[in-house]
């Protein structure tokens, strides 16, 4: 499974990449304008840093909602790096966009996904990636995993290219639940990442290991 972080505060891009287990980065407009981001050049630079920092697959989303803005904005995007995948909203426009950049060979990544039947039409239409929004279905009281697992069993179905990258995760078991299902991609905040990495008998057997390393030298 690979193991994208979801955010554009290059510290923390940074931050997962020195831990040596990141292959991608995945962006939305909301989280470049927590970074206080904004206007075209400063938003071009941004996700050319991100590339110099990550050698992975860097979504970057679109702003419009047309094809025509779509494509040309995706087109530009696209030229900042080979590793760009444009990121496509879920509606009739963005699988227009999503069929024209596959055309290219332009990588794309359909964002918003929040039922089968759109990842279907997703994949249909060429995407690379498709992004279901675990966290945000959990918070209206549909279980998110769920609609992972339907993608998987569409997919192999039918043995679609296109990976299942699960977004809006909210915490380490979400994580672990998308492996357990085979979620090709997870893209997730730095802090569940890291959460991970606990357990407190670690902590405690660790405590005892130094104790006892002491009484070696
Ligand atoms: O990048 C899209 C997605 O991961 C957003 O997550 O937490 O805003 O629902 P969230």
């Amino acid at each position: 499974m690979k193991f994208f972080i979801d955010t554009a505060n290059l510290a923390q891009i940074k931050e997962a990449q020195d831990l040596g287990i990141l292959d991608g980065v995945t962006t939305n407009p909301s989280l470049m304008a927590k970074e206080g981001i904004s206007g075209k050049e400063a938003i071009l630079n941004h996700y050319k840093t991100i590339c110099e920092i990550v050698d992975g697959d860097i979504s970057a989303e679109v702003l419009s909602t047309t094809y025509e803005e779509m494509i040309k904005e995706g087109d530009e995007l696209a030229a900042i790096h080979p590793n760009i995948v444009v990121k496509i909203p879920m509606i009739k426009d963005g699988i227009k966009a999503l069929k024209y950049f596959s055309n290219k060979g332009i990588k794309t990544n359909c964002t918003l996904i929040f039922s089968a039947g759109q990842a279907l039409l997703a994949a249909k239409a060429g995407a690379n990636y498709v992004s279901p929004f675990l966290g945000r279905l959990d918070d209206i009281s549909v279980d998110g995993m769920n609609l992972i697992e339907e993608i998987r069993i569409i997919f192999d179905n039918y043995m679609f290219d296109t990976e299942i990258l699960a977004a809006s995760i909210r915490s380490p078991m979400h994580i672990i639940n998308c492996a357990k299902i085979g979620a090709d991609v997870i893209t997730s905040p730095l802090d569940s990442i890291l959460n991970l990495l606990n357990h407190p008998l670690t902590d405690k057997g660790l405590a005892q290991f130094v104790a006892d390393a002491k009484k070696l030298s």
